[in-house]
C-alpha cells in the first residue's frame, strides 16, 4: 500500500452524529495519545475526544510494558470518555472496547480475532492489539455516595502493516498484514471501530446492568478464554507468585473466575497466559 494516510475530513463526514464527529484530533508523532489524553481530560476536554497518531514515541502497554508503535505501522488511538457510570462497573468500559475491535477488525478484514481477558486481541496464539484503559473517579464519601467515573481512557493500539518485529516481540506479536498477506486502511479500521465503540459506551450508559449482561454474553460466545481455559496467572511483574487453573467465565463486575486446586480465585488484574 502506499502511504496509509488519514483524512480527517472524510472520517468526520463518515462519522454523521456520532459522538466523536468533529472531534479526532491527530499527531503525527506524539510522545503517548493516552498520556496526552489524560491531561486533556483534566483540562476539561469534552467526552467524545479522538486522539490519533501516527507515531508514538514513548507508547505505553499495561503494567510496565511498553507499546511499539513505529510510524505508519498501526493505529495508535485514545478515546476519552464521560459516562455516568460508578467506578465499580468500570472494566466493563475496557471489556466492551475489546468487543469493538473485535467487531471493527470482522467488518473490514473478515478476521475472527479471539479476545484474551481482558481485552488483548489475538489472531492464533499471537497478539495484534492491545488496550490500555485508564480512570479518573471520585473517591467515593460516605456509605451511601458511590464512586463516579469522571473520565475513562480508552488507549487501543492495532498493529496494522507491520511485516516484522522486534526480537524479543517475534514469537508472541503479530499484525493484521502478516495475517492476511495484505495490507488494510487504517481510516477504514479507525471508523468501524469508533463505530463499534460507540454502540459499547451507549448501551454502558443507558442500561448499565442490561449491557454488562450482554458483553458478557458475547465473551462466553467469542472469546476462547472466558471458560474452560487452562491458563496460569501472574500477579506480580517480577513473576513471582501467580497460580494456575481453568476458567469459569466472568463475576457480577467482569472480573475473570479461575477454579484452581485450592479453590475459586478471581483475578482481578494481571497476565493471564494459557497454563
Ligand atoms: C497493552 O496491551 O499492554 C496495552 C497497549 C495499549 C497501546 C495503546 S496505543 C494508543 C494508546 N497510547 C498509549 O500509549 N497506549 C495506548
Amino acid at each position: 500500500m502506499a502511504q496509509d494516510t488519514f483524512d480527517l475530513a472524510a472520517l468526520n463526514a463518515a462519522l454523521g452524529a456520532s459522538r466523536f464527529a468533529g472531534k479526532v484530533h491527530y499527531f503525527p508523532s506524539i510522545g503517548s495519545t493516552n498520556t496526552f489524553a489524560m491531561r486533556q481530560a483534566d483540562a476539561g476536554a469534552a467526552d467524545g475526544s479522538v486522539y490519533l497518531a501516527d507515531e508514538q514515541t514513548d507508547g505505553r502497554g499495561r503494567g510496565a510494558h511498553t507499546w511499539e508503535s513505529a510510524a505508519g505501522a498501526g493505529l495508535y488511538v485514545s478515546v476519552l470518555l464521560r459516562p455516568q457510570l460508578e467506578a465499580t462497573d468500570a472494566l466493563w468500559i475496557s471489556l466492551g472496547a475489546g468487543l469493538a475491535v473485535q467487531s471493527a477488525v470482522r467488518q473490514v478484514t473478515s478476521l475472527e480475532a479471539d479476545l484474551r481477558w481482558p481485552n488483548d486481541l489475538l489472531l492464533g496464539k499471537k497478539k495484534f492489539c492491545g488496550i490500555l484503559t485508564e480512570l479518573n473517579a471520585e473517591t467515593g464519601s460516605g456509605r451511601a455516595a458511590a464512586a463516579r467515573v469522571r473520565h475513562a481512557v480508552v488507549g487501543i493500539g492495532i498493529n496494522v502493516h507491520q511485516a516484522d518485529f522486534p526480537a524479543e516481540l517475534r514469537e508472541t506479536a503479530t499484525s493484521l498484514c502478516m495475517e492476511t498477506g495484505r495490507e488494510w486502511p487504517r481510516q477504514e479500521l479507525l471508523l468501524a471501530l469508533l463505530q463499534s465503540l460507540e454502540n459499547e459506551t451507549e448501551a454502558l450508559t443507558d442500561a448499565p446492568e442490561g449491557a454488562a449482561q450482554s458483553i458478557c454474553r458475547r465473551l462466553e460466545a467469542g472469546s476462547s478464554w472466558i471458560r474452560g481455559k487452562r491458563v496460569r496467572v501472574e500477579e506480580r511483574e517480577d513473576g513471582d507468585g501467580g497460580f494456575a487453573g481453568v476458567t469459569e467465565g466472568l463475576d457480577g463486575r467482569g472480573f475473570l473466575r479461575v477454579r484452581t486446586a485450592a479453590g475459586m480465585r478471581t483475578v482481578l488484574s494481571g497476565g493471564v497466559r494459557e497454563g
